[in-house]
């Protein structure tokens, strides 16, 4: 069986998906950089991403079920994203596209992300993509992916990490801080409070943009008063998450659009979900939330992006003139492969 084969590795994430012709995934392996403590560190993950290429990549065929041979295409994410780790993943690329004599298809990874949203039936959505590097409102507006509004300053993940890392939780620390917001919502509920204590912190929303930084400044704060890191996480939540949705749905009513895509590892938080659901009742638009493998960086969204500019001839064999391009943005993507995609 044919099928088309995407590598991504733009940040902690290696990741190998494999996707037939007809667009079904049959394999979506991964293997991610963790530490407990301090961040990334973009040599350690270059390297953690050399270490386990080949492994994963093995996993994701015997997962598939298919043999090297089968593979037609290699696509790879080479935007935007750490330049250590990108080069990683070109350089594993290049070498199998040599090796099996097959032509090669440069991704941008957040695109990839607004693309796979069609395989949980989103049809002309706008996208909230929050990560840990990126956070932005996406949506295909006339024949681009155009960005409505982003974050002026940190990544929301990252920025969440940071303050996870000043409470001494893990990287990443997202998850920990949803167990930590929700211990304090049951320990109120408890206490009989009708709407848990909400800490003030300054909602920081310009225009369509959000920013973090008064934020961190704030939190740090109160993680140096010695207040409880469960009232900060639940405080935490509510305020960044509210600042997310509302710019989302302004980008709602400014396209026109009915439908809510979530893209990106923030976007696995069920809080989060819980309010872009809720949002979009209101608005009587729909939500789509993939399933957290391909809402989290993964190869098959890459290989799903991949089979479509495979389809439109985009692949090459001029390995030369493929490189990475860490800074290119979502709006500058050239959208070559569907003329109405997602009009
Ligand atoms: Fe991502």
């Amino acid at each position: 069986m044919k099928c088309i084969i995407g590598i991504e590795s733009t940040a902690h994430t290696f990741g190998v998906g494999i996707v037939g012709l007809d667009g079904k995934i049959l394999a979506n392996i991964k293997d991610s950089y963790t530490t407990k403590e301090g961040g990334m560190i973009p040599l350690e993950v270059r390297a953690h991403h050399a270490k386990v290429g080949e492994m994963v990549f093995e996993k994701a065929l015997k997962e598939a079920g298919i043999l090297e041979e089968d593979l037609e295409c290699i696509a790879f994410s080479n935007a935007p994203g750490l330049a250590p780790c990108l080069l990683e993943g070109m350089s594993f690329a290049k070498k199998k596209a040599v090796y099996l004599g097959i032509p090669i298809i440069a991704v941008n990874h957040c695109v990839a992300h607004l693309v796979i949203g069609e395989t949980c039936g989103a049809k002309s959505p706008v996208m909230l993509y929050a990560s840990g590097a990126n956070t932005q409102i996406v949506a295909f507006v006339g024949g681009k992916f155009r960005i409505f509004g982003e974050t002026l300053d940190l990544g929301v993940g990252n920025f969440i990490d940071s303050l996870g890392r000043s409470m001494g939780l893990g990287f990443p620390a997202g998850v920990q801080i949803q167990k930590l917001a929700l211990e304090f919502e049951k320990l109120e509920t408890k206490n009989k409070v009708l709407e848990p204590r909400l800490l003030e912190l300054p909602y920081s929303v310009k225009g369509m943009d959000v920013s973090f930084s008064g934020i961190q400044t704030k939190v740090r704060g109160l993680i140096e008063a010695g207040v409880d890191n469960r009232e900060i996480a639940y405080a935490l939540q509510e305020t960044v998450f509210a600042m997310l949705v509302e710019v989302a749905e302004r980008a709602l009513a400014h396209t026109g659009k009915n439908e809510l895509l979530i893209g990106g590892g923030v976007g696995c938080n069920s809080r989060l979900q819980e309010m872009c659901r809720v949002m979009c009742e209101e608005r009587g638009a729909r939500f789509f939330c993939p399933p957290n493998d391909l809402l989290t960086d993964n190869g098959a969204m890459i290989g799903y992006l991949g089979l479509k500019m495979f389809q439109a001839g985009l692949a090459t064999r001029d390995l030369e003139n493929v490189d990475i391009k860490p800074r290119e943005r979502t709006d500058e993507v050239e959208v070559l492969w569907q003329k109405n995609f997602f009009g």
